[in-house]
């Protein structure tokens, strides 16, 4: 089983950007952990950290027909992109959509997603374990639709 996760803009940040909000762990660590995990389920895991719109489009359209599933933290696209949105959905592949603060609980901009009435699940407010839940969830979705 292939996946992907994706990183959107600042996250490349993690560790110094705003600690009391999304924790003192690095992008780098977050994402060797993940890795290990995914290992551990069976699954190999790719990771991508962009701060561009157009270059998380274009990695979106590249898993087409080449993993089975996504985590993708948008960081702030996830409340502005209509273009992250409709590459997900041109590209069919299940998707888990993932923050480390609970975005409900910020500012109004934040409450809303562009992603997340299409995704299978969100998981936001955890920090890093965020990713973690999310990857469970993932995996036992893909292997219960197998
Ligand atoms: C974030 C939440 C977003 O609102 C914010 O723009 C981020 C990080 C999170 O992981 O909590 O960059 O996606």
């Amino acid at each position: 089983m292939r996946l992907l996760v994706l990183h959107g803009p600042n996250l490349n940040l993690l560790g110094q950007r705003e600690p009391g909000l999304y924790g003192s762990r690095s992008l780098d660590q977050i994402n060797s952990d993940l890795t290990a995990r995914a290992r551990a389920l069976g699954a190999e895991l790719e990771c991508f950290q962009s701060n561009h719109e157009g270059a998380l489009v274009d990695r979106i359209q590249a898993a087409r027909g080449q993993c089975g599933g996504l985590l993708i933290n948008a960081g702030a696209y996830t409340h502005t992109s209509i273009a992250l949105r409709d590459a997900l959905l041109a590209v069919d592949i299940p998707f888990v959509e993932v923050h480390l603060s609970n975005v409900h609980a910020r500012e109004p901009f934040r409450h809303h997603s562009y992603l997340a009435d299409k995704a299978l699940g969100v998981i936001c407010g955890f920090g890093p374990a965020s990713y973690n839940l999310a990857l469970e969830g993932l995996v036992d979705h893909l292997r219960a639709s197998s």
